[in-house]
């Protein structure tokens, strides 16, 4: 019998807000404007999936899906360092690929059903970063529309899929657009793209925006379960805190 798991984001506020983390079994997106922390918390997943959480859970292996080379090994030593870990066995855990354009995103997949099937338990956690970015480039023109939410539907359908049958969290990035031309700074009216497609397919979704410094504000968007008040974090070198 499969047993749901959370993973920790490194914000103990940041995960109460998410009813105890990531978690496995489906899919959990974040967005937001740039520089809010996304590829950050990215990351602080990677380390906090390998550490030991409550209900059992003993962590276990990464595989990180990059679409904008965001990946940095040294983001990992440091946040591995401030939760004590040996930094060398935890980038041995992580299982990178780059996708190079949204077909090749797709067939990563293959790869990664693969390999989680090999290594039986032993992944916890696949995360995509950014989900939308390769589909905004290959489906830019005006006439592409249905057929680039037609194939992210078939991602999503995959990616939901993986989860359930391997017992992983899925963890996608993802971008805003902001509607009636309003300022990207107006946090409340920003959206995240991906339509309807990736509305519903996300079992959670997370907001993120800016606050002072490294602070950022969090609040959970459109779902019927979880409240949506707001809680801030901080962004440090250690990865994501509170
Ligand atoms: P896009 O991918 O561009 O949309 O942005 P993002 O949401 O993925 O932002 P990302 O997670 O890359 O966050 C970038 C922020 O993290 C910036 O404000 C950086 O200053 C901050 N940051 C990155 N590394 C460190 C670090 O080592 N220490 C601290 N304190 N902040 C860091
Ligand atoms: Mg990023």
């Amino acid at each position: 019998r499969k047993q749901i798991f959370k993973l920790s984001t490194g914000s103990s506020k940041l995960d109460k807000l998410l009813g105890g983390g990531i978690e496995s079994m489906s899919i959990t997106e974040v967005f937001g404007e740039f520089r809010t922390g996304k590829t950050q918390l990215s990351h602080t997943l990677c380390v906090t999936a390998q550490m030991p959480g409550p209900n059992g859970y003993i962590g276990g292996k990464v595989m990180f899906i990059d679409t904008e080379h965001t990946f940095r090994p040294e983001r990992l030593r440091a946040i591995a360092e401030r939760f004590n870990l040996d930094q060398t066995a935890v980038l041995e855990n992580i299982l990178y690929a780059r996708a190079y354009n949204s077909e090749h995103q797709y067939e990563l997949l293959n790869s990664v059903a693969a390999k989680f099937h090999e290594e039986a338990g032993i992944f916890k956690l696949l995360i995509v970063d950014s989900v939308m970015a390769l589909f905004r480039v290959d489906f830019s023109g005006r006439g592409e529309m249905a057929d680039r939410q037609q194939k992210l539907g078939q991602l999503m359908s995959r990616l939901q899929k993986i989860s359930e049958e391997y017992n992983v969290a899925v963890f996608v990035t993802n971008q805003i657009t902001s509607d009636f031309g309003a300022a990207p700074a107006d946090a409340d009216l920003q959206k995240p793209v991906g339509g309807n497609i990736l509305a519903h397919a996300s079992t959670t979704r997370l907001a993120l925006k800016k606050g002072k410094g490294r602070r950022r504000v969090a609040k959970i968007y459109d779902s019927p379960d979880l409240e949506e008040s707001e809680v801030t974090f901080a962004i440090t070198s250690g990865g994501i805190d509170d």
